[in-house]
């Protein structure tokens, strides 16, 4: 399918994945709401790229912490864009925790960008009236039990999940899928020997681009007869 001007709405699309989801979508002719929280530099330097390239985008703040948040984001895209057909849920953190080290805030502070911003910001979206296409980010570890990020594992399972309900309530005004990750960067403040571990042990035994996971992202989309299917872009790392 031609998406060729229709808006995207990218949560945490300044910089990393998001970003390169961003440029994937505008090299599709797609218009960009790139949401941000504290990269508001490189939120404003990739519109004006992206408007280069010649299309339009916006860059607009929101803290996903909180359902007014969530419901004004949804608002503010769709009133600076003047319509939003696609959402994707791109914006996380990451955190390592057992579960003994698990604390109540420390679990919100997972649950918020990871589980319930993309919640909100879909049923936001739904109620719009209007139909759409909705990706959210995953992580291969959706299917294992990673004892050492229990709060993150968490939240990320039940995304996936969600995904799926989704699909199926929205369905047939929305397509609603997931996009899972393998190691693609390493997480803010650690240096590339973070993924050193995971380079040449994964089936493909090759790393993953961002360009890879935002060649999925838009696949899904491109796509009208797929809803609720998650794929796994990480080199087969999640067969092991
Ligand atoms: N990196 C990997 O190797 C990997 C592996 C598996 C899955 N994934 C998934 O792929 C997606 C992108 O990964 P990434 O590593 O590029 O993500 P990231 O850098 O961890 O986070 C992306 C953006 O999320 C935004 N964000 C975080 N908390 C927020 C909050 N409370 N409110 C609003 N925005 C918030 C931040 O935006 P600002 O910078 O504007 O504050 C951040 O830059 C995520 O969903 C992640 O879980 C990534």
């Amino acid at each position: 399918m031609n998406l060729a001007g229709q808006t995207a709405l990218v949560t945490g699309g300044a910089v990393r994945i998001g970003r390169a989801i961003c440029e994937a979508l505008a090299g599709a002719g797609l218009n960009v709401v790139v949401h941000y929280r504290r990269s508001a530099t490189e939120a404003v330097a990739l519109c004006a790229e992206l408007e280069r390239r010649g299309v339009q985008a916006w860059a607009v703040p929101a803290d996903l912490s909180s359902e007014a948040a969530c419901t004004e984001l949804i608002r503010r895209a769709t009133a600076a864009a003047g319509r939003l057909d696609i959402l994707i849920n791109n914006a996380a953190v990451f955190h390592k925790d057992s579960l003994r080290a698990t604390t109540e805030a420390g679990l919100l502070a997972e649950f918020w960008p990871n589980l319930f911003a993309p919640l909100l910001l879909m049923r936001a979206l739904a109620a719009q009236g209007a139909g759409g296409k909705i990706v959210n980010l995953l992580d291969r570890r959706i299917t294992g039990h990673d004892v050492e990020c229990v709060p993150y594992v968490l939240a990320k399972k039940a995304l996936a999940e969600l995904t799926q309900l989704a699909a199926r309530e929205l369905a047939p005004r929305f397509t609603v899928n997931g996009v899972a990750p393998g190691a693609v960067l390493p997480p803010p403040g650690q240096g590339a020997a973070y993924l050193h571990d995971f380079a040449g042990t994964v089936p493909l035994q090759k790393q993953v681009t961002p360009a890879a996971v935002a060649a999925a992202v838009l696949a899904l989309l491109q796509n009208d007869a797929i809803t609720g299917q998650i794929l796994f872009v990480d080199g087969g790392q999640h067969l092991l």
